[in-house]
């Protein structure tokens, strides 16, 4: 398929690698013009310029409201608008027993994987507001969102708030028409996973329990996020779609 966001704005958070990179080249092959945000410049104007013209790279710390309004800034004076967020940069500083985490991790946790994402789905959307336009805020969350998280209590805190301001979000800007949905991957074979992916008893493990019997690649992850900014789901929000091959079926 092709063209299925056509006209449409995206900015895609954590797209210099994994799975944002994998969403924003989706959503460019999709027709959409994309802005990639993340840190450090280097690796996000390579995928910038890779995608080609339709790609806009734009350094930004999700966790900084500076940061944050310069990007929606810089995205309406390239592209003109902003009709679709991908919100998924994330970080998971601390792997171990929540009883022993020190509150630098913890802060860094909170600060990025869930304050971020609230300041950059609220920019946005009070720039649709200002436009009274429609659009689609998709919230990168994890099945650790919906889970008990052993090792990984934090950050699995910080997953299941973004499940929770995801259907608020959805309830309070429902009715001017913008939505606002979550996806939730299983394990994906990423930088950010590679603690557990190359950890072959924690690999086997996600993997007996995982009906499709493989761990997800970034572009499994990506389909789900155009089908939540297209209009073939407008009459979808406050959801979060499971991308786990099973996982948490078992
Ligand atoms: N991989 C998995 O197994 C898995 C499973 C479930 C959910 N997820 C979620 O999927 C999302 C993407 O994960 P991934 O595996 O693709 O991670 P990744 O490969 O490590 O990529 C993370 C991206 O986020 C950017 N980033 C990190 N901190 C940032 C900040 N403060 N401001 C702006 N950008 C920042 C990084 O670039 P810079 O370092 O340059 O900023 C990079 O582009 C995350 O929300 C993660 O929680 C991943």
């Amino acid at each position: 398929m092709t063209d299925r966001l056509r006209g449409k704005v995206a900015i895609v958070t954590g797209a210099s690698r994994g799975i944002g990179e994998a969403i924003a080249a989706a959503m460019v092959a999709e027709g959409a013009k994309v802005v990639l945000a993340a840190r450090k410049p280097d690796a996000l104007h390579a995928v910038a310029e890779k995608l080609g013209d339709a790609a806009h790279a734009v350094a930004c710390h999700t966790g900084k409201e500076e940061d944050v309004d310069a990007l929606v800034e810089a995205t309406v004076e390239r592209f003109g608008q902003v009709d679709v967020l991908v919100n998924n940069a994330a970080t998971n500083p601390y792997f171990g027993p929540m009883m022993n985490v020190e509150w630098g991790a913890w802060e860094k946790t909170f600060e990025v994987n869930l304050k971020g994402y609230f300041m950059c789905a609220r920019a946005v959307a009070r720039h649709l507001l200002d436009r009274k336009a429609e659009g689609s805020l998709v919230n990168v969350t994890s099945v650790l969102g919906q889970m008990a998280a052993p090792l990984q209590g934090v950050y699995g805190m910080t997953k299941a708030a973004v499940i929770s301001m995801t259907e608020t979000l959805s309830a309070e800007l429902g009715p001017r028409g913008i939505r606002v949905n979550a996806i939730a991957p299983g394990l994906v074979e990423t930088r950010f996973a590679s603690a557990l992916t190359a950890n072959p008893a924690i690999r086997q493990m996600v993997l007996d329990r995982t009906t499709l019997k493989r761990l997800a690649q970034p572009e499994d992850i990506a389909g789900a996020a155009v089908f939540l900014a297209a209009d073939e789901s407008r009459y979808v929000t406050g959801h979060t779609l499971v991308v786990d091959g099973g996982w948490t079926t078992t």
